[in-house]
């Protein structure tokens, strides 16, 4: 049995407790997996620490090179990569392939941008009291970083956390979400493999709560980046005093569907939108406001559709669904199918489980305050509601706690600037379902959606202090 140790000042290090770490689809299990203590993770931000120096002296073109070479690195060994993420993530093989060619993306785009981390002059003498004076300002890296990633993307999420931090020149502590930490072992080792300082990535799985409170209490760590659910993400906030956070939280993302959209392409689109890795996805299409000139059409083909998608293992080529990552999380999507089935929802798809797979599901007529209309469903689950105009598809999009990113599909260039001024999220994609996401844009939501921004360029600037410098020339 594989044992999964902690990754602590570049070395693997033995700790105290080790859970068992179960592929959600079979049951089998993959490893025992180190569960880091309170003191465990004070030792690896002790690493962090003790390396801070070496990576803040490391010029720019070396971390542009050990970030290269990382991805370098899992180009070749892209199948190997993708087999965790879809035995740990139950990601069907094919997404978790396309994951891995994102991550090589993504720690491209991190390398790219080690390179171009820049400052400004300021022109000290548009003020009387600036003249005879040079200013200019430079990014310098913050010390140690606080990552907490998500199970969803175990790879691609850790990489816009880590490539940032080490195009930053910072030091990281990283700890992976509790099914899904192999992914996160399986980059340390590469990165040591490629030359990173020990200590400048140090990996600590376990209970997020002993490790997390850590992390956000401690004096050392200078920036915290998290991507999870809105509840942690409110209490990392609330405790992370003056440390800087950013927060990738939830959404339940919508589009509108306009009258004369072409249904060919928004049907087909839209399906992957909704079901591609079982709804795991915080930008996963979850509400649907289509036109009702054209709604009777959309929501059969539609029905029809998502009864198409193929479910099944992980590692069979074809399938698109799998097993939801616990069973708590079946259990829990089938009880709000049922409350909008009360309160007066039909299921016109799905609606049952199988085993640990929950059927894509498609409901009409759902309620607003429905859980499976207004919460963040994280299931492929959709909700179908018939609309008179764009602007009241706006109003409905709006009506949520969340805000990450939304779509619109029409071809009238006035109603679709309307929208992008009047919906209210992080990002609007036009003749495009929400789930749309390439890895250098800016990505990040408002209400509770989150706060701060990633996209490698925005990340990389957020994990630096900017410093203004003053020469005086009198
Ligand atoms: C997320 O679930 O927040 C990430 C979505 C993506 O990167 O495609």
């Amino acid at each position: 049995m594989k044992k999964q140790h902690l990754f602590i000042d570049g070395k693997l290090t033995e700790a105290v407790h080790y859970t068992t770490l179960q592929a959600p689809y079979s049951g089998e299990t993959l490893a025992e997996v180190a569960s880091a203590s309170a003191e465990e993770t004070e030792a690896a931000i002790a690493a962090a620490v003790k390396a801070r120096y070496a990576m803040r002296q490391m010029p720019a073109h070396q971390r542009a090179d050990l970030l290269y070479k990382l991805s370098a690195m899992l180009q070749e060994r892209k199948e190997e990569a993708a087999r965790i993420v879809a035995l740990e993530a139950a990601k069907p093989i094919t997404a978790a392939r396309a994951e891995i060619d994102r991550t090589i993306e993504t720690y491209r785009f991190a390398a790219e941008e080690a390179k171009r981390l820049t400052g400004e002059t300021v022109p000290m003498d548009a003020a009387k009291g600036g003249e005879g004076r040079i200013g200019y300002t430079m990014r310098q890296p913050l010390g140690v970083i606080g990552a907490i990633t998500p199970f969803n993307f175990p790879m691609n999420l850790v990489a816009h956390k880590v490539g940032p931090a080490l195009a930053a020149g910072n030091t990281i502590v990283l700890k992976p979400a509790e099914q899904t930490p192999l992914s996160a072992y399986y980059i340390a080792n590469l990165l040591q493999e490629a030359g990173l300082p020990d200590g400048a990535l140090n990996v600590v799985s376990g209970d997020g709560k002993t490790i997390g409170d850590v992390l956000v209490s401690h004096p050392d760590v200078a920036y915290l980046t998290f991507t999870g659910s809105p509840a942690v993400g409110t209490n990392i906030r609330s405790n992370a005093g003056l440390k800087r956070v950013t927060l990738e939280l939830g959404s339940n993302a919508a589009v509108i569907v306009d009258k004369d959209a072409d249904l060919d392409k928004v049907i087909p689109r839209s399906v992957t939108g909704a079901f591609t890795y079982q709804g795991q996805v915080c930008i996963s299409l979850q509400r649907i406001y289509v036109h009702q000139a054209i709604s009777e059409e959309f929501i059969e083909r539609f029905a029809e559709a998502a009864n198409q998608v193929v479910m099944g293992d992980p590692l069979n080529e074809d399938t698109v669904v799998s097993a939801l990552i616990t069973s708590k999380d079946v259990q829990r999507t089938l009880d709000w199918i049922e409350e909008a089935k009360q309160a007066g929802a039909t299921v016109v798809a799905g609606g049952e489980a199988e085993g640990g797979i929950l059927r894509p599901t498609v409901l009409v007529n759902v309620p607003r305050d429905a859980k499976v209309s207004c919460q963040e469903v994280f299931a492929p689950i959709v909700v179908i509601n018939t609309v008179n105009s764009v602007e009241e598809g706006t109003q409905l999009v709006n009506d949520s706690m969340y805000g990450l990113q939304a779509g619109v599909f029409t071809n009238d260039i006035q109603t679709a600037l309307r929208a992008v001024d009047d919906i209210e999220a992080g990002g609007v994609m036009i003749n495009d379902i929400p789930t749309f996401r390439v890895d250098h844009m800016p990505y990040g939501g408002v209400k509770q959606s989150g706060i701060g921004r990633e996209g490698v360029k925005y990340a990389t600037e957020e994990m630096t202090e900017l410093k203004f410098v003053m020469f005086n020339k009198n």
